[in-house]
């Protein structure tokens, strides 16, 4: 059975961003690994931490659950990650995620060139998102996560799902959410 790694980046508990990444979740199935990164209190790197983490990166040691997430990435089939649009990109804790998970060694390494080539089984991420008005400019949020699973960890087929303006005053958002979930539907025909 294939794993589904699902890395839930979102924050509130009415997420719509959320609803729409359960409901990808239940159409793609299989054994469904949930990450809610809230909960894992994965924090930005410090000086210390960053030498801790060179040490065993050199050691090889990767066994040591600093690795636990990119290892977890590295094995899994697909992905998913849910990050809502905030301040034309995700919320932090997205970030320090990816953060601890570009690893060389686990997720990529790099050819004598000085290219990043990926480790990843997994080849193929789907990104989700909402937004409270119009996503202007993908490069930030999804366009960055795209450049890191191609470029560095080998993940060749990333695509996003989204729901735009859903605070805009007057929206039907039940509306603009059920034809959200019809995308979905159609990737699944
Ligand atoms: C901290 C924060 C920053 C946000 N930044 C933006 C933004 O830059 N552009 C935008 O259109 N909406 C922005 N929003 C609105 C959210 O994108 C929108 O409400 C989204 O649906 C929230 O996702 P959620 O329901 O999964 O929490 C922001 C919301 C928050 C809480």
């Amino acid at each position: 059975m294939k794993t589904l790694l699902y890395i839930d980046g979102t924050v509130r508990s009415e997420s719509r961003t959320k609803e729409l990444a359960d409901y990808l979740a239940a159409k793609i199935g299989g054994n469904i690994e949930y990450l809610r990164l809230s909960e894992e209190n994965i924090l930005p790197m410090d000086l210390k931490t960053l030498c801790e983490k060179e040490k065993l990166c050199q050691n090889k040691d990767f066994d040591d659950p600093y690795f636990k997430y990119a290892v977890q990435l590295a094995s899994a089939d697909e992905i998913i990650l849910a990050a809502p649009y905030w301040d034309l990109s995700f919320p932090s804790a997205v970030k320090a995620y990816l953060e601890r998970v570009c690893i060389v060694g686990l997720t990529f390494y790099y050819s004598n060139q000085g290219i990043p080539v990926g480790m990843c089984k997994g080849k193929k991420l789907y990104y989700v998102t909402t937004a409270g008005g119009t996503i202007t400019d993908e490069a930030y949020g999804f366009g960055y996560v795209k450049a890191l699973a191609q470029g560095m960890f080998g993940i060749d087929d990333v695509l996003m799902i989204k729901a735009e303006n859903l605070d805009v005053f007057g929206s039907d958002v039940s509306k603009i959410m059920s034809d959200a979930k019809g995308k979905i539907d159609e990737l699944f025909i």
